[in-house]
């Protein structure tokens, strides 16, 4: 038996988790639901429904239940009878009214096809979210929120280029220190896309990425001009290997040379190159981390998140491509770095960190401070 957030649990847990387990619970998920907690409890309304697709062993809808008070009912599916089963056994333990939850055992998809009017659904497969995604855009209503959980972050984030085109249909980017974000910005491209095929507006209003995963929230409208609007959003990543450029811009305005070296630059997308966080929707987030039960390592997340986003910036610079790109073996300590180019510590990475200072700026800092006291810690 064990216990997360308030849910008592009857799952056994191996020493290696994977997809073999006879009903699946992941521990190192407990940032993902708790994150989909604290969501739910920023979103406005009250007897709200929610609906886990791949349930397994019901856990996250039974915390949604237990811990999210505005939250009166939810959809559990699994397809695997063996999950259904047990998730009733922890109903059962969790002495949670049977009215309050709908039970389905069906493909994700085929249920999410003709399910409507949930105030928010939780896509969490095992690795990519891909083969859901064109279902996933329908049991959401107007005003609701899509959670996506995709744990093909390698693809997504480069290391195989050929399988995103493939899946994604959008071109990754290794070669920059902010990777990861590019992939973020993929996933959500890719669900902005499903849904503007039927005039959904999907918005983008949080995102992460943790270990071996990312999670995107997006909120729906629906109309053929805010879809409109919501794709403008939609572009390309250019960036420079050889001084850290970056700029995120439309298809007209793709370019092949640096403007400040020279160098041919590399190019990313299409992907999403609007705001990963909606400000107003962090804050509540944020104002309301004390009324759900958070592991550590998600309150550290928030913390992070709660600075970087407030900044719209596409990418982040880090300490190791500062120093591998201007060749400065001795940079000084994080803090005084965050000072210089006013930055804020992103979630990332531990060595990342966004600012708002535009690249001329930064490159002007990067000259007459860090080079300059290189330059003389050498000398001397
Ligand atoms: C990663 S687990 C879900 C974890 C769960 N959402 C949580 O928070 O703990 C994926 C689940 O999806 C189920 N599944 C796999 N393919 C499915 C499909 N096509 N339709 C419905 N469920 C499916 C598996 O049986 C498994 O329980
Ligand atoms: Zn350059």
């Amino acid at each position: 038996m064990i216990r997360e957030g308030n849910v008592l649990l009857n799952v056994e847990i191996p020493e290696i988790i994977s997809s073999d387990m006879p009903v699946f619970y992941n521990p190192a998920m407990v940032v993902n639901r708790d994150i989909s907690l604290l969501i739910v409890s920023a979103m406005e309304g009250e007897n709200l429904v929610v609906c886990d697709p791949m349930g397994a062993s019901g856990v996250r809808v039974l915390r949604f239940l237990l811990e999210v008070p505005k939250v009166s009912k939810a959809i559990y599916n699994d397809i695997n009878q063996r999950a259904v089963e047990n998730f009733k056994e922890n109903l059962r333990l969790n002495q949670i009214d049977q009215s309050k939850v709908e039970i389905h055992s069906e493909d994700a998809s085929l249920l999410m096809r003709r399910l409507r009017n949930c105030d928010y659904v939780d896509v969490d497969p095992y690795g990519s979210p891909i083969p859901f995604l064109d279902s996933a855009v329908f049991p959401v209503k107007r005003g609701g929120i899509l959670s996506v959980t995709a744990t093909d972050t390698s693809v997504l984030s480069g290391t195989y280029p050929s399988t995103c085109i493939r899946r994604y249909a959008s071109k990754p980017l290794l070669e920059c220190e902010f990777y990861h974000e590019v992939g973020i910005r993929i996933l959500i491209k890719k669900v902005v896309e499903e849904g503007a095929k039927h005039d959904y507006a999907f918005r983008p209003i949080f995102s992460y990425s943790y270990k071996h995963h990312f999670k995107v929230f997006l909120m729906k409208d629906i109309g053929a001009k805010r879809t409109d609007q919501v794709i403008k959003n939609i572009g390309y990543l250019l960036y420079c290997d050889k001084c850290l450029y970056r700029e995120s811009v439309s298809l007209e305005n793709i370019k092949s040379s640096c403007p400040f070296c020279g160098n041919r630059l590399l190019i990313a997308g299409p992907l999403w190159i609007g705001e990963l966080w909606d400000r107003e929707f962090l804050q509540k987030v944020w104002s309301l981390r004390g009324s759900v039960e958070l592991s550590q390592e998600t309150i550290k997340i928030l913390k992070a998140i709660n600075e970087e986003g407030y900044i719209n910036s596409v990418g982040f610079y880090t300490l190791s491509a500062l120093a591998k790109v201007f060749k400065i073996p001795n940079l000084p300590p994080k803090g005084r770095i965050l000072k210089l180019f006013e930055g804020k510590q992103t979630h990332f990475t531990p060595q990342g960190f966004r600012t708002s200072i535009s690249h001329e700026e930064f490159l002007r800092r990067v000259q007459s401070v860090l080079l300059r006291d290189s330059r003389v810690n050498t000398q001397a």
